[in-house]
């Protein structure tokens, strides 16, 4: 599909590109993210043995959320990857990545079979070459390794509700989205060797909702999901 999401967009917001979007938001980003949408997720894959993985890379690290997650559960070392300076300065300042590459996630100029594990959250809701990432990601891991996508669920962004965040003057600013569908995802991890080994959709529950009433009218719906790739 790769469609861009301005023909589904109900919120009207004013949009701005990745570079613009990630450079206003890195300030901030660490307080507003919330850890609902992909954490719990990533703790209820099954197919996954986090500790066994000496070496990940983290595409899209972003300030360094999800490498912070993956070393708390004994991932030895943390490669970050991220189009944004910004964001990637945070990453830096928190020492959890052995090193932080400034490149995009379809081409980090890493070396080919590197790591055990390839991980990216929130990511590709962003990137039209969904293609060009799976080959990436598919290219980093070794022959034994795993590749674990999270991302914004298909369905918010069909719902026409952006990747947003409220600007210092509390404008809500949306940054450019792409809309991949799940079955999008299946073709191009296909197209790159990769076999699903796992896929978990994440819902807004009642509990959510009871911790912050303004997500009552997402609940029941999906709003995050993750993919467990192996190469095949
Ligand atoms: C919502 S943030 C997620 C950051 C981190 N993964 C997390 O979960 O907190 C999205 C990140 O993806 C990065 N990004 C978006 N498109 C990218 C691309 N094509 N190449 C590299 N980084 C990209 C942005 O700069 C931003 O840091």
């Amino acid at each position: 599909m790769a469609e861009t999401f301005a023909r589904y967009d109900t919120r009207g917001y004013r949009t701005v590109d990745v570079a613009e979007g990630y450079a206003a938001w890195a300030p901030f980003y660490d307080a507003t993210m919330d850890d609902r949408l992909d954490l719990p997720l990533l703790s209820s894959l099954s197919s996954m043995d986090w500790s066994a993985k000496a070496a990940a890379v983290d595409l899209g690290c972003g300030t360094g959320r999800v490498g912070a997650w993956l070393k708390a559960r004994s991932v030895a070392c943390v490669d970050g990857v991220d189009s944004s300076p910004a964001m990637l300065e945070r990453a830096s300042a928190k020492g959890i990545y052995r090193n932080v590459v400034c490149a995009d996630v379809i081409a980090t100029g890493l070396a080919a079979g590197g790591y055990g594990l390839a991980i990216s959250s929130f990511v590709v809701c962003h990137v039209s070459d969904l293609a060009g990432f799976y080959a990436e990601a598919a290219r980093l891991i070794r022959s034994s390794g795993r590749i674990v996508l999270v991302d914004y669920h298909p369905f918010m962004l069909l719902k026409g509700v952006p990747t947003h965040f409220n600007g210092p003057t509390g404008e809500p600013i949306a940054i450019a989205n792409v809309i991949h569908l799940l079955s999008d995802h299946v073709e191009a991890g296909r197209r790159a060797g990769l076999s699903l080994l796992e896929l978990r959709e994440r819902l807004v529950d009642a509990e959510w909702v009871r911790q912050n009433p303004r997500m009552a009218s997402h609940a029941g719906q999906p709003i995050s999901f993750a993919m467990v790739w192996a190469r095949e």
